[in-house]
């Protein structure tokens, strides 16, 4: 198939488009550096190093004879990325370009409405985009569990049924965001869902929680390609944090309480959903939503699983609750279901402590790179 991925540069773009092109898909990948640049303006770089995107995709070539095209440009430049699906005329697009940080957009006014204009700018490009020029295109977008906030009732599949007065309807589950940033993500879900059902589009949604890991078939063939790796307060996660706080031997700080408790899924599990979705699309005027994550844990837990890994591998781990810089619920009942990939035959891959013990020890590779001056919360709701 003709996949372009759009935010190829990230995270999980990056693993998605060697992933692709090693299955023999005729991959191109689109990226403007925001993370990047990002990052840098906030003090905020990534653990290991990164070649840039070309160099990236030069190094893969050599590795694999595998060849990804790379073209650096904005997706919320309607110009732009409209040439480049017009002339690429993919079959899937898998959309990952968005600004993913909840302390980012909390930031201030600058970082709130660059969020708001590059996420909200971006989804509604890529539908036009999708709509003038290859309307049977099947768009991928990632979402977010973090759409649904923590509501005190089970977190269906993207859809709840509603008996009112004796009539029913099927709406979108109600959605309540802890940060600007996922409300794009509640917006940008409206929005593919008023053009699906006006347009016929066809979308599948993946309501994705927190992702941990580097390792995937393909990063695993040379250092060089591994994803990016933050473990700042801003981009890194709570699981990232707490691996370079173990290493580092300072205390793991686990934000008030700790009793947050959300879905996480392993990169590899990201890399079978992403194909599951693709490799079964959606109808024309569907919008699929599908909550993407295979076992959910507390903070608490997950500084309990880190420092019990970490202590058996010989380093000296402690946990300390420090004040929350967030206005979120710190004890809550949490249920999401999640049957739709497992469906779709998703077999996860869980955090086992060898999982753990194989993180610590990447990171580890890094010691010398550590600032942890960079993990203390910078970023404060109030
Ligand atoms: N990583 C996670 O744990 C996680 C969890 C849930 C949802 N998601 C979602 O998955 C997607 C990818 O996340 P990630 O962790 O890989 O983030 P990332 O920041 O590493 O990757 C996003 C990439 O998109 C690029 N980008 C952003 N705006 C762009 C634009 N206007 N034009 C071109 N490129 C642009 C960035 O430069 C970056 O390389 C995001 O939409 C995020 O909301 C991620």
């Amino acid at each position: 198939m003709k996949i372009l991925i759009l935010g190829g540069d990230g995270y999980l773009g990056w693993p998605t488009a060697m992933d692709m092109a090693a299955k023999g898909h005729e991959v191109c990948v689109m990226d403007n550096y925001l993370r990047r640049n990002m990052a840098q303006e906030t003090c905020s770089e990534a653990l290991i190093p990164m070649p840039n995107l070309h160099e990236r995709a030069r190094i893969f070539a050599a590795e694999s004879g595998k060849t990804i095209d790379v073209v650096i440009g904005d997706c919320a430049d309607y110009r732009v990325l409209e040439r480049v699906v017009r002339d690429f005329a993919p079959e899937a697009l898998i959309h990952y370009a968005e600004q993913p940080s909840g302390p980012y957009s909390m930031r201030g006014f600058d970082e709130a409405k660059r969020t708001f204009d590059n996420n909200l700018g971006a989804t509604f490009n890529v539908i036009w985009a999708v709509k003038e020029h290859v309307p049977d295109c099947h768009i991928i977008k990632l979402g977010t569990m973090g759409e649904y906030g923590t509501p005190n009732i089970d977190i269906e599949e993207g859809w709840l049924n509603v008996e009112h007065k004796g009539r029913q309807q099927k709406f979108l589950y109600p959605r309540q965001a802890g940060t600007l940033y996922h409300t794009t993500k509640v917006l940008d879900t409206d929005l593919l869902w008023f053009y699906v059902r006006t347009y016929g589009l066809r979308v599948t949604d993946l309501m994705q929680g927190p992702v941990y890991g580097l390792s995937t078939e393909q990063s695993d063939i040379n250092q060089q390609l591994l994803p990016n790796f933050h473990y700042d307060d801003i981009f890194g996660t709570a699981v990232n944090r707490f691996l370079v706080q173990a290493v580092a031997g300072v205390p793991l700080t686990v934000y008030g309480k700790g009793g947050q408790t959300r879905g996480y899924l392993n990169i590899r599990d990201t890399l079978q959903c992403v194909s599951l979705a693709m490799e079964t699309p959606v109808e024309k005027g569907k919008l699929r939503i599908l909550n993407q994550f295979t076992e959910q844990f507390s903070v608490n837990e997950l500084a309990e699983r880190i420092s019990r890994v970490g202590n058996a591998m010989g380093l000296n781990v402690t946990v300390e609750s420090i004040d929350n810089p967030r206005k979120e619920p710190e004890e809550h009942y949490y249920n999401a279901i999640h049957s739709g990939l497992l469906d779709l035959g998703l077999e996860p891959h869980y955090m086992t402590d060898d999982v753990i013990a194989s993180m610590l020890e990447q990171v580890m590779t890094y010691r010398d790179h550590i600032d942890v001056r960079k993990i203390m919360p910078r970023v404060r709701w109030k």
